[in-house]
């Protein structure tokens, strides 16, 4: 069953790290031209606060501000966790890149999923293929310091904190009002919230359960 609480659109995304929040913003505004000198994001913090959610939506963002539309196709995603071999990996999206982009910005997005679970040297073949034109790349991981010095210089770091229990509420709320739904009570918002620790995969099961969706 389709998730009506997950996040759609970059509006719907609520970031705690101030910085994290300006350079997405100026991103997104054109106040800060990307790709132009750094082609990656890096999208790092703990568990479950919506990194590999927001990828795909600052995907979309980023090519909002490069041509002014919607992505026509979506981010090739790259679990880095999985089994396939980095060279397999890089030549895919190598024989993607080459292929004309169906996005009017020319951009291919690729996604990198807990890209920590590369090795050293798949980090370092990653950070060659990120450099070449019309190339976006978003990573994930808990792990920053398991990163390739290299690739992190090329890149954005944005640190993904857990929300403070005000944002949180406030998101929740804001969900809900959303999808035109009868808002919790004091009582019961403070329940869905409670000791999620600002983790949207601790208060999304209560969510949904809440509101039987
Ligand atoms: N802004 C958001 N609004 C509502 N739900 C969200 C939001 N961000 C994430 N979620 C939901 O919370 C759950 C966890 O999110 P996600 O998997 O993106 O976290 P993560 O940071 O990638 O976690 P991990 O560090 O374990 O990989 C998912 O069900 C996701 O749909
Ligand atoms: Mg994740």
């Amino acid at each position: 069953m389709q998730n009506i609480f997950e996040p759609q659109r970059f509006g719907d995304l609520v970031f705690a790290s101030a910085d994290t929040k300006s350079v997405l913003n100026d991103i997104r505004t054109g106040a800060l031209p990307f790709p132009s000198g750094k082609h990656g994001i890096i999208l790092y913090g703990s568990f479950g606060t919506g990194k590999t959610a927001s990828a795909p939506i600052i995907c979309d963002m980023i090519e909002q501000a490069n041509s002014g539309s919607a992505l026509a196709i979506e981010p090739y995603v790259i679990d880095c966790e999985g089994s396939e071999r980095i060279d397999q990996i890089l030549n895919t999206a190598e024989d993607r890149r080459q292929i004309l982009s169906a996005n009017l910005s020319n951009l291919h997005y690729f996604i990198f999923d807990e890209v920590d679970s590369l090795t050293d040297p798949a980090q370092r073949k990653l950070r060659m293929f990120m450099q070449r034109t019309h190339v976006v790349t978003v990573m994930t991981t808990n792990y920053i310091d398991k990163l390739d010095g290299g690739l992190k210089d090329r890149c954005y770091q944005l640190e993904i904190n857990p929300l403070t229990n005000a944002q949180m509420r406030q998101s929740v709320l804001q969900r809900v009002k959303d999808n035109n739904l009868t808002p919790p009570t004091e009582e019961q918002l403070e329940q869905l919230i409670a000791s999620s620790n600002g983790s949207w995969r601790q208060v999304m099961p209560k969510l949904r359960k809440f509101y039987g969706v």
